[in-house]
């Protein structure tokens, strides 16, 4: 069988998920469409992420897509029961995805930070997968300011670390054990979270990735993904060339 996966995220960012996809060669195809129009999702109302997240995938069932992967975790917090029901192929988000990660790697009293958009700290899906599993010393943060300064490529340590000031001032005497990335752009500015979190633990220090985590995730769950090439296509909602500028930056690197 001939995998035909979309990949769908709010703009760029979920090429950080692509990224992990198509250089594991997964799928045979890869079409990804980034809603650049409408981006960013994470601070809108869930009714709105569901309804532009279904008109997504109708623009990617023109393609014939039979998976689908949500990049975006404001989507995949909110959208995935309304994508699940209007899609007759598997649609998986990347939450369940970076829950596992963690599991693997967390003790249960290590300290979890998870850090996201609005819209996924406040659906808790994180929060009450981890402490299913037992874990108790979870913090939340909505990190949203981070979308943008990802999104303008505005990679200068000292504007990134203000703002970690800002959003992090209450964890000054807590050693972060794990973060979470829980937002497709954050991938980006890893070593600048690495750096400001390990100042405080020279212990460990573990980041989670979106696309790391739903690599590992899809490979345990669809062991029947053996493809023998990986194409890749790009579309967006608005200024497709820069999206395509950016990926051909961003994949290569
Ligand atoms: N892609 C979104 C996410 O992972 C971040 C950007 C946005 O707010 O749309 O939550």
């Amino acid at each position: 069988m001939t995998y035909k996966v979309g990949i769908f995220d709010s703009g760029v960012g979920g090429l950080t998920v692509a990224k992990s996809i198509y250089q594991a060669k997964l799928f045979d195809e890869i079409i990804y469409f980034g809603d650049t129009a409408r981006v960013p999702y994470g601070s809108k109302n869930e009714s709105t992420i569901i309804r532009y997240s279904l008109e997504a995938l109708e623009f990617l069932k023109n393609f014939e897509i039979n998976f689908l992967i949500t990049a975006c975790n404001s989507v995949s917090s909110c959208a995935l029961p309304d994508l699940k029901r209007e899609s007759n192929f598997e649609v998986v988000g990347v939450i369940d995805a970076g829950i596992k990660a963690v599991q693997k790697i967390a003790k249960v009293d290590d300290n979890i930070l998870i850090i996201g958009t609005k819209t996924t700290i406040k659906s808790n899906l994180y929060q009450i997968g981890l402490k299913k599993l037992g874990y108790k010393n979870i913090i939340a943060i909505p990190t949203p300011l981070l979308v943008p300064i990802v999104e303008e490529e505005i990679f200068e340590e000292k504007i990134i670390f203000d703002i970690f000031e800002y959003y992090f001032k209450n964890l000054k005497k807590i050693d972060i054990d794990i973060v979470v990335l829980g937002c497709t752009h954050f991938p980006l500015i890893a070593d600048e979270i690495y750096k400001f979190f390990y100042r405080k633990n020279e212990k460990k220090l573990n980041l989670i990735h979106s696309g790391d985590a739903i690599l590992e995730y899809l490979i345990e769950k669809y062991p029947n993904l053996k493809p023998s090439k990986s194409e890749i296509e790009f579309f967006a909602s608005e200024n497709p060339q820069n999206l395509k500028n950016i990926a051909l930056k961003w994949l290569q690197n």
